[in-house]
C-alpha cells in the first residue's frame, strides 16, 4: 500500500471541522458528547449515525459506516482519494501541495528524532534533580512547581555543558541538529539549550518535539524556542494543548494565555482548558486548531496596551471562525500581573472572577473600535465604519453576518448618533436655548435622524441631551432643516453681535481694536441678517 506523507492531511484535519463537513450533508444535531443525525449510507427514519468531532470520526450505528473527514467526503461524493484532499483543501482556503510518498527514509528520520528528543528530555528531568540543576529546582520549586507538576511537564534542566552533544557523540551529527538540540559552530557540534530551565514541548501525540528553555540568570532573552524543525512547527503548536485537550472537549470551551507557565498554572488551579501560544504572537492556525475542539474560547491577556493590541489581532483572526453558536470573550488581567500572579497573590476565586467578567467578542469589537477612532467626528465615524464592514464581512455565514451588521448599526444609531455624553463648550457665552427651541429640535431629531445626521456638529454644540424619549414632529422634513437652519444663523447672529459688543467696549476702554475685524463682523452680520429674513419668508 502506498504510505503518503500524512502532515497535509493532518492539517486539513485540523483546519476543517468534521461537524462543518457533514452538516453539508447531514443535518446534524448535538446529544451528549456526540453530533446526531440520519446516516447518508443507508436508507433510514430515526438517527443512528454519529458524529464524535473531538476525535474527528464518524460511525453508524445501523450500518457500521465509519470514517473521518476525507473518507466521508469519498464516500458521500463518490470521489477518489486524491479528489477528496483537493475538495477538503478548497473548503479550507489552503494550497494543495504535490502528494509525496512517505519514504522509508523519513519514517526512519522521524522516529530517531523523536528517541533523540525523548532521551534528550530524561536526562535534563535528571538533572534538575542533581548538583548542577540545584539552582533551576529551587527556581521552580519557587515558582510554585511542585514534584508532580514537573514530573508531569516532564520539566528539566540542560546543563552549562554540551551535554547532550558529548551523551550522542556516536549518533551522526545529521541526526542530532535536526531536532535543533545541536548546532554544528566553529569549533564543533554544542548544544543550544545550555544553563536552562527545560519545558519540552509536545506534540498531539504526546512526543516531544521541541523545547522550550527559560533562562535562570536573568540574562535576555528570557526564553529560546527549539527553531522550528521538520517536525516542529511553532505558528502550528500551541503549549499545553497535549495535556489539555479533553479538558477543553469536557468544559466545551478554551482559555489561551500568553506564557506557558501561566499555561502550566492555569491547568493545575482551576482551570485545565488552559493553554498559551508560543511566543507572543497567535496565528490563524492556533485558533484553527482550538475551533476543531468548539469555537468557545476565552482570550487572556494583560491590561496594558501591548495586550489590547494582542487582544484586537486574536479578534480579527478569529472572525472568519465564527459561527451563531461560538462564544469567544476577552478577559484582561490587570495591574500589570499575569494569571501565574494573579493564581499566586490572590488565588484561584479572583482568577475565575477575571475569566467570568470576560467581555463577549461583539462588545469588545465595538469597544475597541471606539477607543480607537474619534466616533464624535463625521470623519472618524468613517474610519470607524470601515474597519467594522471589514470585520463583519471576515464572517463566513451570510446569515450570521447580517445579524451582526444589524447590531452594530443599532448600537452605532443609539450611541453614535445621539450624543449622549457629547459636550461642547462655545467660547463665547451665548443665551441658553428656550424650553420650547428644545423640545422642537428634540422631536425633530427624533422623527429624522438624517437631519440629526447631517446637522450633527451644530446640535452638539446646543447642549441638548438627546437620550430621552420624545414624540415626533409634526413639521415636514423640509420645515424642520429650515427651523435648523434658522435657528443656527439666529445663534450665529447672536454670537457675530456679541463679538462686535466685545470688540466695541474694549475701545471704549482705550484698547486698540482691529477695525478690519468689526467690519468684517458687520459684514456677516448683514448677510445673515437677510438670509434669515429669506428663509422666515419663505415658510
Ligand atoms: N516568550 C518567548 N521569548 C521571549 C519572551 C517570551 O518565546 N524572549 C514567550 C514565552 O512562551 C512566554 C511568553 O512569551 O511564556 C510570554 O512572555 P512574558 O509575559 O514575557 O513571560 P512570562 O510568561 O510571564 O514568563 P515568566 O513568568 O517565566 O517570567
Ligand atoms: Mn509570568
Amino acid at each position: 500500500m502506498v504510505k503518503y506523507d500524512n502532515s497535509f492531511t493532518d492539517e486539513l484535519r485540523q483546519r476543517l471541522s468534521l461537524v462543518d463537513v457533514i452538516s453539508r450533508r447531514v443535518p446534524l444535531k448535538k446529544k451528549g458528547q456526540n453530533y446526531w443525525g440520519c446516516c447518508p449510507f443507508h436508507n433510514e427514519k430515526t438517527p443512528s449515525f454519529s458524529v464524535n468531532e473531538d476525535k474527528g470520526f464518524y460511525h453508524c450505528f445501523g450500518c457500521g459506516e465509519h470514517g473521518d473527514i476525507i473518507s466521508f467526503t469519498m464516500k458521500s461524493e463518490n470521489i477518489n482519494f486524491v479528489e477528496a484532499i483537493k475538495e477538503l483543501a478548497d473548503m479550507a482556503g489552503i494550497k494543495m501541495p504535490e502528494i509525496k510518498q512517505k519514504t522509508q527514509q523519513q519514517i526512519e528520520d522521524e522516529e530517531n528524532y523523536i528517541k533523540i528528543t525523548d532521551k534528550a528530555c530524561k536526562i535534563y528531568q535528571d538533572l534538575l534533580y542533581q548538583d548542577a540543576g540545584k539552582h533551576a529546582l529551587e527556581y521552580i520549586k519557587n515558582r510554585g512547581f511542585n514534584d508532580e507538576m514537573i514530573k508531569k511537564y516532564r520539566i528539566g534542566y540542560a546543563p552549562k555543558s554540551n551535554m547532550i552533544s558529548s551523551y550522542f557523540n556516536n549518533t551522526k551529527i545529521e541526526k542530532l541538529t535536526a531536532t535543533g538540540l545541536v548546532r554544528v559552530g566553529d569549533y564543533g557540534p554544542y548544544d543550544f539549550f545550555r544553563d536552562k530551565l527545560m519545558f519540552p514541548i509536545f506534540n498531539a501525540h504526546n512526543q516531544i518535539v521541541a523545547f522550550s528553555g527559560r533562562s535562570l540568570d536573568g540574562s535576555e532573552p528570557k526564553y529560546i524556542n527549539t527553531s522550528d524543525t521538520e517536525l516542529f512547527h511553532k505558528r502550528q503548536t500551541i503549549f499545553g494543548f497535549n495535556f489539555a485537550r479533553d479538558a477543553i472537549h469536557r468544559a466545551n470551551r478554551s482559555i489561551v494565555v500568553e506564557g506557558q507557565i501561566d499555561a502550566i498554572q492555569m491547568q493545575n488551579h482551576g482551570f485545565p482548558e488552559t493553554v498559551a501560544p508560543l511566543g507572543t504572537a497567535l496565528t490563524e492556525d492556533h485558533i484553527a486548531i482550538l475551533c476543531k475542539s468548539n469555537r468557545n474560547i476565552v482570550f487572556c491577556f494583560d491590561g496594558d496596551s501591548a495586550g489590547q493590541k494582542a487582544a484586537v489581532r486574536a479578534c480579527t483572526m478569529v472572525l472568519p471562525f465564527l459561527r451563531e453558536t461560538s462564544d469567544v470573550k476577552f478577559a484582561f488581567v490587570t495591574g500589570g500581573k499575569d494569571p501565574d500572579e494573579v493564581l499566586k497573590t490572590s488565588g484561584e476565586s479572583a482568577m475565575r472572577k477575571i475569566i467570568d467578567n470576560a467581555i463577549p467578542l461583539i462588545d469588545f469589537l465595538w469597544d475597541s473600535v471606539n477607543k480607537s477612532y474619534m466616533v464624535n467626528t463625521p470623519g472618524g465615524r468613517t474610519q470607524a465604519e470601515k474597519y467594522l464592514k471589514d470585520c463583519i464581512s471576515k464572517i463566513q455565514d451570510k446569515i450570521f453576518q447580517n445579524e451582526i451588521n444589524q447590531e452594530y448599526n443599532n448600537r452605532k444609531f443609539n450611541q453614535w448618533h445621539k450624543w449622549k455624553q457629547q459636550k461642547y463648550t462655545p467660547d463665547i457665552d451665548i443665551p441658553d436655548v428656550d424650553i420650547m427651541t428644545v423640545n422642537l429640535i428634540k422631536s425633530i431629531v427624533h422623527t429624522y435622524p438624517e437631519l440629526a445626521e447631517k446637522h450633527m456638529d451644530f446640535l452638539m454644540s446646543l447642549n441638548i441631551s438627546f437620550d430621552e424619549d420624545t414624540n415626533k414632529t409634526e413639521l415636514s422634513v423640509e420645515n424642520s432643516e429650515k427651523f435648523i437652519i434658522s435657528f443656527k444663523l439666529q445663534r450665529y447672529i447672536k454670537k457675530l453681535e456679541n463679538d462686535k459688543k466685545q470688540l466695541l467696549e474694549n475701545a471704549l476702554n482705550g484698547e486698540n481694536y482691529d477695525k478690519e475685524l468689526l467690519n468684517d463682523i458687520d459684514k456677516k452680520l448683514t448677510e445673515s441678517n437677510s438670509k434669515l429674513e429669506l428663509l422666515l419668508d419663505m415658510k
